[in-house]
């Protein structure tokens, strides 16, 4: 079954106000036979989406395949940010339910930038996956050209993970909604156009830059006297990691006079489309405010013998925590056994936790 609500609110992600023209969602796509089939059995699903943009929605029509991976990648996505911003004061959750990401999207600030990246990449991610699992009906394995490197006698083409293809339909699908925008050449709002096209493109280069070559041996008895190899994405926790590195690099931008964006300060080496930029600083995320997206942090967790953005101090913001005993059970006296099994005991201890006022 489709998830409608959930797929909408990855639209919410890409979000936008209404586009005007749209003209260029002429695919450099593998052409699909029959697409007036497609439109015909899609009109009920792709019309019960909300937040799709017109383009997306002709996309949704012509692609109605791709949509619940396009979601699933998008929820991956959300997935890893969680995960990469547990312990920190801006944790990837904010106060507007209706999205996963809500009103803290509508400033154009580092952690805006992060989710942008981070969504476009669990597209491509998702994309390239169905395309080696023969889910998609517009893409197969990877046709990727055998590596240089490659040695002789290993065999290149294995099914690989359609990365090609992934990258090129999540640019076209989730950059069609900032393209759609008809803003003034210069304004405030088509600054932040940019940047989201620019982080979008950052997030699929990192899964498009990582996939890397696997191989799998074959040959009597393990020999490995032969080898076939194939591209293969790489683990998405690294995608996660790579992109946090860029969040904590992320360049300072401002629109220029001939309406590109251009450095704040024109010290720092202009970024490649690899990093990831942002306009408006980060609010400080101490303090619950409807306006900026920030939970604030009372009720969190902290560590109090951490330095770090996790310990009590920085994540409590000076406003003190609460002390409170609880239960930690873990795994505990572990043996190997011969062979092969790995028994444990189950261990509970009085724990010290510490949460923020
Ligand atoms: C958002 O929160 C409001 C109030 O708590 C609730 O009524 C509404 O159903 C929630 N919406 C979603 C999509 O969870
Ligand atoms: C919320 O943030 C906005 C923008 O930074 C600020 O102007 C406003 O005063 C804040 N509101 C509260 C209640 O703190
Ligand atoms: C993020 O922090 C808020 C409180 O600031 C908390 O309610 C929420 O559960 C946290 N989300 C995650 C995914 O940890
Ligand atoms: C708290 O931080 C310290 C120092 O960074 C670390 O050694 C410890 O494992 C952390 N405790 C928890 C419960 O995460």
């Amino acid at each position: 079954m489709f998830k409608t609500q959930f797929v909408s609110f990855l639209f919410f992600v890409f979000f936008s106000r209404q586009m005007e023209s749209f003209e260029q969602w002429s695919l450099g796509l593998m052409p699909i036979q029959r697409p007036e089939m497609y439109i015909i059995g899609a009109q009920p699903l792709c019309s019960q989406l909300s937040g799709l943009s017109q383009g997306q929605r002709k996309l949704c029509q012509l692609y109605q395949d791709h949509m619940t991976y396009i979601g699933d990648g998008a929820k991956t996505g959300i997935k890893e940010c969680q995960y990469q911003f547990r312990q920190r004061r801006w944790n990837c959750s904010t106060v507007d339910n209706t999205s996963v990401f809500g009103r803290v999207m509508h400033i154009g600030s580092r952690e805006t930038a992060f989710t942008y990246a981070i969504s476009a990449a669990g597209v491509v991610n998702a994309i390239s996956r169905a395309c080696r699992e023969g889910e998609l009906s517009t893409c197969g394995c990877s046709r990727a050209a055998r590596p240089r490197d490659l040695p002789r006698d290993w065999l290149w083409g294995g099914c690989g993970d359609n990365v090609h293809y992934g990258y090129r339909f999540a640019r076209e699908f989730v950059d069609a909604r900032e393209r759609e925008k008809n803003y003034p050449r210069g304004s405030p709002e088509h600054a932040r156009t940019l940047m989201n096209l620019h982080n979008n493109e950052a997030g699929r280069q990192a899964v498009y830059n990582l996939a890397n070559v696997a191989c799998k041996c074959h040959g009597v008895s393990g020999s490995c006297s032969l080898k076939t190899c194939w591209l293969q994405l790489a683990d998405f926790r690294r995608v996660g990691e790579f992109l946090k590195e860029k969040y904590a690099s992320a360049a300072a931008m401002r629109i220029g006079r001939k309406g590109k964006l251009e450095l704040e300060d024109k010290r720092f080496n202009t970024p490649t489309a690899e990093d990831l930029v942002y306009i408006d600083p980060s609010p400080d995320y101490c303090l619950r405010n409807e306006t900026t997206g920030s939970l604030g942090t009372q009720g969190r967790l902290c560590n109090k013998t951490s330095e770090g953005m996790d310990g009590c101090e920085l994540m409590c913001c000076g406003r003190g925590y609460d002390q409170f005993k609880t239960y930690k059970h873990e795994r505990c006296h572990c043996k190997f056994h011969w062979c092969c099994y790995v028994k444990c005991k189950r261990c509970t201890s009085l724990v010290d936790q510490f949460v923020c006022k």
